[in-house]
């Protein structure tokens, strides 16, 4: 039986597995789909990424070292080039040709919003767009890339839901919202498939940063809208028309774990330090990580399984097509 993870269709996209600023020295070991690859930064700054395991006898490549535009096995010091070439075998004399089968399958890799891409097959979809990357009257904050003991399906069922505010995020902005949540009509919000709703959130001290006002509370236009497999879009709109948008990734490791990503976009005037700028969406973060580390096993998508109410249409909505999309 195929696992969640290693369905063949999720090979086709890209996922995040990591900052572009990890891979500035030392190769990473990442593990996407259930697969350890090794992602490193050539000499002349491109990305790549190959299967984490020599051809020689398996050792981890992530282990060994940059040299030039090569990674070089810890092991015998087999050199591959991001192509997966097997540039050079040091113990073979001069004009000797490296065997054929030492040469590895190459992992299409890419950088976009600060962050590193790796599509394990033939892409069918790009990155989403995020037009404000190119608006200079916006700055991109990116945040840690950490792996969370928790589905990937579990992770956006959650970024697509409002009614854990009040409760899971009870520490952070929740402590304002109503556990009621206002009826909300699902649309095409361009590439991204969700609603609009407006909301009162607290503003405590730690969420001033990120509101840029100090009222106890503060008036919210959001959305939240979801881009298969495992990417949403939240956007909150100030009435200050301060806008920050957020792009939650959730790139699924295996079944049980996934990495977790946020990267905010903000038109504020720069001066408050990104740090400042995403404690609130990190302390957040942390909230859901707790809840969603106690709830066990993958998120069944068969919409019979579960009990939804017409709050949960968004994530009803996104698991429909997730399954789809899945069953091919
Ligand atoms: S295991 Fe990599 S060079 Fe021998
Ligand atoms: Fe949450």
């Amino acid at each position: 039986m195929t696992t969640f993870a290693t369905n063949p269709v999720l090979r086709r996209y890209w996922h995040a597995v990591c900052r572009s600023t990890d891979v500035l020295g030392e190769p990473l070991a990442v593990r996407l789909l259930g697969e350890d690859l090794v992602v490193w930064r050539g000499g002349d700054g491109t990305v790549a990424a190959l299967p984490d395991r020599c051809s020689h006898r398996e050792a981890p490549l992530s282990a060994g070292r940059v040299k030039g535009d090569c990674i070089e096995c810890p092991y015998h010091g087999w050199k591959f080039l991001g192509s997966g070439r097997c540039a050079e075998v040091p113990s073979s004399a001069a004009g000797v040709p490296v065997p054929p089968k030492a040469h590895l399958r190459p992992v299409p890799a890419t950088e976009r919003y600060g962050l590193v891409w790796l599509c394990l097959d033939e892409p069918v979809a790009g990155i989403p767009e995020i037009p404000q990357e190119q608006d200079p009257a916006f700055r991109r904050i990116n945040a840690l890339v950490e792996p969370w003991q928790t589905a990937a399906t579990r992770m956006v069922d959650n970024f697509l839901d409002i009614t854990h505010f009040p409760y899971v995020h009870v520490g952070s902005f929740g402590s304002a919202a109503t556990p009621e949540v206002p009826h909300v009509e699902l649309r095409d919000l361009g590439e991204w498939y969700g609603y609009e709703y407006s909301v009162t959130a607290a503003n405590p001290t730690v969420a001033a940063s990120a509101s840029g006002q100090a009222t106890a509370t503060v008036q919210r236009l959001m959305s939240s809208g979801f881009n298969l497999p495992f990417a949403v879009r939240s956007t909150i709109r100030y009435e200050s028309g301060l806008e920050h948008i957020l792009l939650l990734l959730s790139t699924p490791i295996d079944d049980a774990t996934s990495y977790f990503t946020f990267v905010v976009w903000r038109n504020d005037d720069f001066s408050v330090p990104a740090d400042e700028v995403t404690r609130l969406d990190r302390l957040i973060g942390a909230e859901d990580k707790l809840m969603l580390e106690r709830v066990r096993g993958t998120l069944p998508l068969d919409h019979t399984a579960l009990v939804s109410v017409q709050a949960d249409k968004a994530s009803v909505e996104w698991r429909r097509q997730l399954r789809a999309l899945l069953q091919g």
